[in-house]
């Protein structure tokens, strides 16, 4: 008999592709991105190169980032506003160079890079510190130019990623970010020792609900790829950390399926995208319980009564969610802050699915790179 083995297959470690691999390495992911945080009950991010007095003068965020790691900038800004009250803005890199933002030497720029070699990123980074900004590198390639051009960096331990589509960087990328806003929040005075090693025990329990995700909802993820994968076109919805959450949503499906998705704030769905919607036509929502779930489920009755084929991320428990829902994927109860490390899980296996489905590579996409050092 022939055995089938090859490096790559070995590579895989029994997965059939790198990108559910990857989806599974999550857990491990976040348990490797919070380790050794917390010391004596307070953060310790050391590597982060400035001084408690120089974090405590910082009153302007920008976080610039490209593709997937842009989402993980929207997530960001939430828990940065939320929790240290500071104005944050989210740039994409490419936008950010060439325009005039306002930095001082009290601005802190975030640069968030998978590889670490975006020339876009890099030549952002480069700018803000010409203009005297502080800048922290978020990244997974230890060494790598956006790790040795920042005053102080966070690596993601994600390890190296193969498939194309980010997806353990996120994971990671969300986890470091939300380290920096508790961090920035306790600085500021605005979040106590307790609340942040409360915050910090209910992020380490995300290991346990996302491995829960991986195990329960796989048949609901596929019944869900069945339903969209022959449309032309699909809509993400959701409000607050749902809206980031389905920002990144579309775009996994757009990378590895080739089926066009389009991300939307729920609440501005009637300014247009309802009108694309006709019998059978996927909206994909993350109605997660949150302070607006009310709002989300009154826009998706809106799209349910005009016929759209709804699959709803929702959160274990929610029952009501099944008289509008034609497809129903739960996700553990988590406070809102962390919906993006757990909602975010099932809408990467809803993608690769699709992409399956319709006979697509999901880890190599056509025309898409891994890492994008010209502009
Ligand atoms: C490319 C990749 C994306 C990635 C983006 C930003 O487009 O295909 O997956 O999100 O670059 O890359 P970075 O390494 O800077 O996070």
């Amino acid at each position: 008999t022939h055995i089938d083995w090859s490096a790559d297959a070995a590579e895989k470690g029994g997965y059939p592709d790198f990108m559910l691999k990857e989806i599974y390495e999550q857990p491990r992911v976040v348990r490797d991105t919070l380790a050794g945080r917390l010391a004596g009950g307070a953060l310790a991010i050391d590597e982060l190169g400035l001084t408690l007095e120089e974090l405590n003068l910082i009153d302007r965020v920008y976080v610039i980032a490209c593709g997937t790691s842009y989402h993980a900038g929207l997530v960001a800004k939430n828990l940065i506003e939320g929790w240290a009250r500071i104005p944050c803005e989210v740039e994409a890199a490419s936008e950010f160079r060439y325009r005039n933002p306002i930095i001082t030497t009290s601005t802190l720029v975030v640069a968030v890079s998978q590889s670490g070699e975006t020339a876009d990123t890099l030549a952002a980074i480069r700018d803000a510190r010409i203009k005297g900004a502080k800048v922290f590198g978020i990244t997974n390639v230890v060494g790598s130019p956006v790790a040795r051009e920042s005053d102080g960096v966070i690596y993601t331990k994600a390890n190296k990623e193969v498939a194309v589509a980010s997806t353990k960087s996120f994971i990671g990328q969300v986890v470091s970010l939300t380290l920096l806003a508790m961090l920035l929040g306790q600085v500021k005075g605005r979040l106590s020792q307790a609340q942040v090693r409360l915050l910090f025990r209910e992020l380490g329990d995300t290991v346990q609900q996302i491995q829960r995700i991986l195990d329960q909802q796989r048949p609901a993820i596929h019944d869900a790829a069945l339903a969209c994968k022959d449309a032309s076109s699909a809509l993400f919805v959701g409000r607050g950390m749902g809206a980031a959450i389905s920002y990144e949503g579309a775009l996994k499906l757009k990378e590895v399926s080739y089926l066009h998705a389009e991300a939307y704030a729920a609440g501005e769905m009637k300014h247009g995208p309802i009108a694309l919607i006709e019998p059978g036509f996927p909206v994909i929502a993350v109605a997660t319980k949150s302070p607006t779930y009310d709002k989300t489920v009154s826009n998706l009755k809106e799209c349910e009564a005009r016929g759209a084929s709804l699959i709803v991320v929702a959160t274990e428990g929610d029952k009501d969610i099944c008289a509008i829902a034609d497809h129903v994927i739960y996700v553990p109860a988590v406070r809102d802050a962390f919906s993006p490390i757990t909602a975010t899980v099932p809408l990467q296996l809803l993608a690769r699915e699709v992409a399956l489905l319709r006979g697509c590579d999901v880890d190599q996409p056509r025309n898409l790179a891994k890492s994008v050092t010209v502009e």
